[in-house]
């Protein structure tokens, strides 16, 4: 699997700054940084040979948008999505919260391109819309398709917040190892947890779970039956004394200082846990998507 060029990640999030700065200071839905935003990446993917398209729903009165991102090639019948959301909240620009993800997802597609990747499973990468109204571009993309083509997704993997400042290294639980929340994900979820697993593990950097909890785009997946995966690096929760030590950084403090306010900016990302997390993507969808089929 590639090695993500962090200062490509960064690039992107310095875009999504720059979009939101000159629109009145946020990407929100309804706001007009968030169809610039949904532009930007849609524009990068069409010169990157993605087949894109932009879905509108309506929600709360206003027009919302996905970026759906087809690959193509591959497995029609096997489909691995990879999605993060786009939009950020009113407050301010969103920049760990979620360009963190979507710019780490983007790099990643626009590797695949570079690479001309061949994979066994068809890829398709989402950029969801309005997750800060309660996941509502995803939960319309999932609710929109037919059974038959939900039933083509065989694995989902959702990245939001992957360089918070004060950063931790969580992997969504999926075979409820720890025994706490609301238990395992669908069949298929541990699978993907224990590749996550595999790269950190690669790296040196220990990880925990985090739980299932409903509180991003996985949740309509999961809830259809559609195995989910992910990373984190944690929001408004404090680090322990415990994980401090595990993982460094600041005890007592919120693993993101800024979550949902107005210097979630630039200044207001980890390097180091962008950097990892950017290549965590690439080396799932590598060896979830990628892996060369039996000769
Ligand atoms: N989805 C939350 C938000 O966008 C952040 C979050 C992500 C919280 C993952 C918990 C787990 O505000
Ligand atoms: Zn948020
Ligand atoms: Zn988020
Ligand atoms: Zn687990």
């Amino acid at each position: 699997p590639p090695d993500i060029p962090l200062a490509n990640v960064k690039a992107h999030l310095t875009q999504l700054q720059s979009i939101a700065t000159a629109n009145g200071g946020n990407r929100a839905h309804g706001r007009p940084g968030y169809l610039a935003s949904a532009n930007y990446v849609k524009g990068r993917l069409d010169a990157a040979g993605f087949t894109t398209a932009l879905q509108s729903f309506t929600y709360n009165g206003a027009t919302g948008y996905n970026v759906i991102a087809d690959w193509p090639g591959g497995n029609p019948d096997d489909i691995l999505m990879v999605g993060a959301h786009l939009d950020s909240v009113t407050a301010g620009p969103g920049i760990n919260d979620n360009g963190s993800g979507s710019a780490a997802i983007l790099e990643t597609a626009l590797e695949v391109s570079r690479q001309a990747l061949q994979p066994t499973k068809h890829l398709r990468f989402a950029w969801w819309g309005a997750e800060e109204l309660g996941l509502r571009g995803s939960a319309f993309y999932v609710s929109n398709l037919p059974a038959t083509e939900r039933a083509k997704i065989k694995a989902y993997l959702n990245f939001d917040m992957v360089g918070s400042p004060n950063a931790g290294y969580f992997i969504y639980d999926g075979d409820d190892s720890d025994g706490t929340g609301s238990g395992p994900g669908p069949a298929g979820s541990a699978q993907l947890e224990r590749v996550l697993q595999d790269y950190f593990a690669s790296i040196g950097v220990p990880t925990r779970g985090t739980d299932f909890d409903g509180r991003s785009d996985y949740g309509p997946f999961i809830s259809r039956g559609i195995a989910a995966g992910g990373t984190f690096t944690g929001a408004e929760g404090i680090k322990s004394s415990a994980q401090a030590q595990l993982w460094g950084g600041t005890a007592g403090q919120a693993f993101d200082v800024c979550y949902h306010r107005s210097c979630d900016t630039t200044a207001n990302i980890n390097d180091n846990a962008l950097n990892r997390n950017a290549d965590a993507v690439a080396y799932a969808v590598w060896t979830i998507g990628a892996a060369v089929p039996p000769t």
